[in-house]
């Protein structure tokens, strides 16, 4: 079976290494074509682990910047995995998903019916446009988003909980479940439901996963407050069958690509919708609190002479990311306020770092 993947980056990259795994024939379309020449020389470097064994491993993966050889090909699913930033009111922004629907249309009407699956993270509604916009041309359009977590992006792809998909229907649908059932390496929970549930349950679930986070990080700054074990009440929390331990540890608040702009999108629709979903908005206060609660805690208690080390500067360890990091918003924050900072991470990282706030910090490669 082959599978065509438009947007090799981060999500896709891992995605396409995966199913070709898997015994599948993969075409993947970038439109970078430096990172194209990189990849089908496999010379392209990832940190993400075990990326850069599956890319020189992988036998029937081959790579283009030209849309058209993918769609040349026999191939009846295509995925789509091109980045869909965020605009300041929080919404996503689908410009580059609009380019691949331009390019489709402009390619013609296709002779089978070609299952499209969408699996950046989109707005509310956006599928079932794209839907009208190339039904046309032959495509269902799907909605397939993943839960996946920097640093072990082709693990949780290979187990993940759940699969989500948002179907056009039953046929289109099955093909998914026709991949993941090849690629998975456990028995996931496979939710079918229509493209605008499944939009809202992606970014709902990140949304349930930012309020468990800032629930505990509130009741920890108010244990820490009051001379209380923040740790020790967490964990009887979450020992509660009911509640669970993950995501329930006191430590820094949320970030990267995903927790806080999901968390925010999903607010920014239900206002569009004439709904005030508070806990969106609660969860990004408490977010925002908490990183002041530990800047005042550092101040007060720590002392002048001693230096603070970060172990680990992005958003959470094992990402070289730094997208709404928590931990990178303190260092600076004490750094500013005359206190010596010491960041330790990885070379890419500490690089990165050192070119955007130069001397306000020190740092160390590990
Ligand atoms: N990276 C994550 O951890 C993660 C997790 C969950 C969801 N997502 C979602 O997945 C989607 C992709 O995210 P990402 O982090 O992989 O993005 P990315 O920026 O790493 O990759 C996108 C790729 O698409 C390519 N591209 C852009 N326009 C194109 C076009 N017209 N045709 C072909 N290729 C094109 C870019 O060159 C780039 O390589 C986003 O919607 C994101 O929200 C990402």
């Amino acid at each position: 079976m082959r599978i065509g993947i438009l947007g090799v980056g981060k999500l896709g990259l891992c995605f396409a290494l995966n199913i070709e795994q898997k015994g599948f024939q993969v075409i993947g379309i970038d439109t970078n074509e430096s990172y194209v020449n990189q990849l089908n020389n496999k010379s392209f470097y990832s940190f993400e682990p075990k990326v850069n064994e599956l890319l020189r491993a992988s036998k029937n993966f081959s790579i283009s910047s030209n849309i058209e050889l993918a769609l040349e090909n026999d191939i009846n699913i295509l995925f789509v995995m091109v980045a869909t930033p965020s605009e300041t009111d929080g919404s996503y922004n689908h410009a580059q998903i609009e380019r691949v629907a331009e390019q489709l249309i402009k390619f013609g009407k296709r002779e089978q019916t070609t299952h499209l699956v969408i699996g950046c993270t989109t707005m509310p509604g956006y599928c079932d446009s794209l839907a009208r916009k190339l039904e046309s041309c032959n495509y269902t359009v799907n909605y397939n988003p993943e839960f996946i977590a920097q640093g072990n992006i082709i693990e949780n792809q290979k187990n993940p909980d759940q699969v989500l998909i948002g179907e056009a229907n039953a046929e289109a649908g099955n093909a998914i479940v026709e991949v993941y059932e090849k690629m998975c390496e456990n028995k996931p929970v496979y939710c079918r439901m229509s493209r605008l549930s499944a939009e809202i349950a992606k970014i709902a679930t990140n949304c349930f996963l930012t309020t468990k986070i800032s629930f505990a990080n509130s009741i920890g700054d108010l244990a820490i407050k009051v001379g209380a074990e923040p740790e020790k009440i967490l964990a009887a929390i979450g020992a509660d069958s009911r509640i669970g331990n993950k995501y329930l540890q006191y430590g820094f608040g949320f970030g990267g690509p995903c927790f806080p702009r999901d968390n925010i999108a999903l607010g920014h629709f239900a206002e569009q919708n004439g709904y005030e979903l508070l806990i969106s908005k609660a969860t990004d206060s408490v977010n925002k609190k908490h990183l002041e609660f530990q800047f005042e805690d550092y101040m007060n208690n720590f002392s002048k002479e001693n230096s603070i080390v970060f172990d680990g500067i992005t958003y959470k360890k094992g990402s070289t990311l730094l997208d709404e990091s928590q931990q990178l918003q303190l260092a600076t924050l004490l750094a500013n306020a005359g206190r010596k900072v010491i960041i330790k991470d990885v070379s890419k990282v500490v690089d990165e770092v050192r070119t955007i706030y130069g001397n306000l910090f020190e740092y160390e490669i590990v």
